[in-house]
């Protein structure tokens, strides 16, 4: 059955990927901050409307409870994880977004006993996310990355084939256990999967999560490295340079757009 309530949840795995976003919000006058299972839950109410954001940290265990403590204890019918992803698809560079039309757990296999990837007795390997939320997000980040394009905003030059990072991709999104950081690896990814976008580690458990519970959920990555031998290298960076940055401008965008929430977005990216 779907959830009907109208509360949004925002989810990262990390502080330096919504560092500018947070401090906003914990700054706002009716933030209230809670703590469950060693994490804090922001809470915003303005008028009717709720918003509550969090750090999740790193993996798909981290994500799925982060994700089920959302639903189960803030009661929250929408969750957006945003954050950073290495780039799998050639199209695919250091800088640009995508925001996932479905999630993929890459590290998903009960094979022979279920098909690969597939998650067992769910009878599906991919869950979508919800439409209306993703393309709202493509949206926010659509204008975002066109206002960086025409202040000629710092943008990070893409390791694999030396172009600049801004380009928006739909599509889709692998997720594991796993740092990818070499090019045999990220490689295998791609034939197990071929036009997979990006990989990160939190995405399709969260995306596992609202489809169990009818949660309308959407994926929104930055690409901060090429899931390549240099992807440690161009993680740190670009976790330490611009993740914040892109992240808490497209998700100022996306909430005052779609919620009526939070700060002008020129404050914030
Ligand atoms: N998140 C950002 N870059 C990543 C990579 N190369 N592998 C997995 N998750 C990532």
């Amino acid at each position: 059955m779907p959830n009907t309530s109208d509360a949004v949840a925002i989810i990262a795995a990390l502080p330096q990927e919504i560092s500018a976003l947070l401090g906003r919000l914990r700054a706002a006058e009716h933030a209230r901050a809670h703590l469950r299972g060693g994490r804090e839950y922001l809470v915003i109410e303005r008028g009717s409307r709720r918003l509550v954001v969090t750090l999740a940290r790193v993996g798909k265990v981290a994500a799925a409870t982060t994700a089920t403590a959302l639903i189960h204890q803030f009661d929250v019918g929408a969750i957006v994880f945003a954050g950073v992803a290495g780039g799998l698809a050639a199209s695919v560079g250091v800088g640009d977004v995508v925001v996932a039309d479905a999630l993929r757990q890459h590290d998903m296999d009960a094979s022979p006993l279920f098909p690969r990837f597939e998650v067992p007795l769910l009878g599906r390997a991919d869950f979508a996310t919800d439409v209306g939320l993703s393309d709202a997000l493509a949206d926010a980040a659509q204008r975002f990355l066109a206002d960086q394009a025409t202040t000629g905003a710092d943008v990070v030059p893409n390791g694999r084939d030396g172009r600049r990072g801004g380009q928006l991709h739909r599509g889709l999104v692998l997720s594991g256990d796993r740092f990818v950081a070499d090019d045999a690896a990220r490689r295998a990814l791609l034939a197990g999967s071929p036009g997979a976008l990006a990989v990160e580690m939190e995405g399709a458990a969260v995306a596992q999560v609202c489809h169990e519970y009818g949660v309308r959920c959407a994926v929104m990555r930055t690409i901060s490295d090429s899931a390549d031998a240099s992807a440690a290298e161009g993680f740190t960076h670009f976790l330490a340079e611009r993740a914040s940055v892109v992240s808490s401008a497209i998700l100022a965008r996306f909430l005052s757009t779609t919620y009526g929430l939070v700060t002008p977005p020129d404050e914030i990216g």
